[in-house]
């Protein structure tokens, strides 16, 4: 079973927000569709769950047009939640599980089962509003999850969350594609999902920049970093082959130009200074987005 999108067109008021997106999503395997805040993200992702019909192109599931049959063994997780507040946890979830068609026993099974593994067991009885906004996160999550999809759909799971909630739910999802499921999720933050992602597709103003093996993108790009424990002043590199220096508090990342000789770059560094610590690491996924489009990913977008 996989899930393709192909040549998708969409235009809102003439202006068009999807420009032939074409896209595949393997059965076990985790797609990232990373871009800038505009780029057409939640539209597609609309579009794929069949919340919006496609100006032009299709959705297929298993080699044919994708129907609502297909669409009951998804899960979608919009970008804006919705949960009724006022209902219980364990009740909200049984009773999304039951639209689904799911039966009743099965569906409080599903639902004790999800409450168990995102730590919420001991607040199923509670009502939705009397949850923080991380719980009720894990709780859309849930929802989105309680029928046992095939295939998820989670449209920027991973806003406004703290690192902790961030590797949490990465967790959760990880067993859903360990168990054979497949997953397809939006992030415009690329550099927090890059340990989640088997494959990237990586979007911008409607198009689909860049896809692929998250792995085979970064070993086959050129962009390289020379990363040092040390304060490195982009001064001293005047003449040398190099991009970028970003410095946080473990030291200084070099960006390399394309065909530059990191020994050279660490030699120019070391005539200033003592290091004791170096690497030579693959591009980030915004180096990777900056590689492709010519902009930072910040810099991108609406
Ligand atoms: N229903 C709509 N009507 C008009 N414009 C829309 C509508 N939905 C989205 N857009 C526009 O389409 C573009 C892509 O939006 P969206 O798919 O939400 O991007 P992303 O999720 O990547 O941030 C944006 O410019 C947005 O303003
Ligand atoms: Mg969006």
């Amino acid at each position: 079973m996989s899930l393709e999108v192909r040549e998708v067109m969409q235009a809102f008021e003439g202006r068009r927000v999807l420009d032939g997106v074409d896209l595949t999503v393997p059965a076990g395997s985790v797609v990232g569709l990373l871009g800038p805040n505009g780029a057409g993200k939640t539209t597609l992702m609309r579009i794929v769950f069949g919340v919006l019909e496609p100006d032009a192109g299709e959705v297929r599931w298993d080699g044919r047009t994708a129907g609502d049959a297909d669409r009951r063994r998804w899960g979608y997780m919009p970008q804006e939640r919705g949960l009724y507040r006022e209902m219980r946890v364990h009740d909200h979830l049984v009773w999304i599980a039951r639209l689904y068609g799911v039966d009743r026993k099965q569906a409080a099974d599903y639902a004790d089962d999800l409450l168990d593994r995102l730590g919420l067991a001991d607040r199923s009885r509670d009502a939705i509003r009397d949850l923080s906004g991380g719980m009720a996160q894990r709780v859309q999550l849930a929802v989105a999850m309680v029928h046992r999809p095939e295939l998820l759909v989670l449209d920027e799971p991973f806003a406004g969350l703290d690192p902790a909630a961030v590797e949490f739910l990465m967790a959760v999802i990880r067993d859903h594609v360990a168990g054979g499921g497949h997953l397809v999720f939006s992030s415009h933050q690329l550099d927090l999902v890059e340990d989640l992602c088997d494959t990237i597709a990586l979007i911008d103003g409607g198009r689909v920049v860049l896809e692929g093996s998250l792995r085979e993108l970064r070993s086959a790009s050129e962009r390289r970093a020379l990363r040092v424990d040390v304060d490195v002043d982009p001064r001293w590199l005047d003449g040398q082959p190099v991009g970028d220096v970003a410095t946080t508090a473990s030291g200084s990342r070099v960006a390399l130009e394309p065909g530059a000789e990191a020994a050279t770059v660490l030699d120019a560094i070391r005539s200033h200074t003592d290091v004791s610590d170096f690497g030579v690491e693959a591009p980030s996924l915004s180096e990777l987005f900056r590689a492709a489009t010519g902009r930072a990913v910040e810099d991108a977008g609406a």
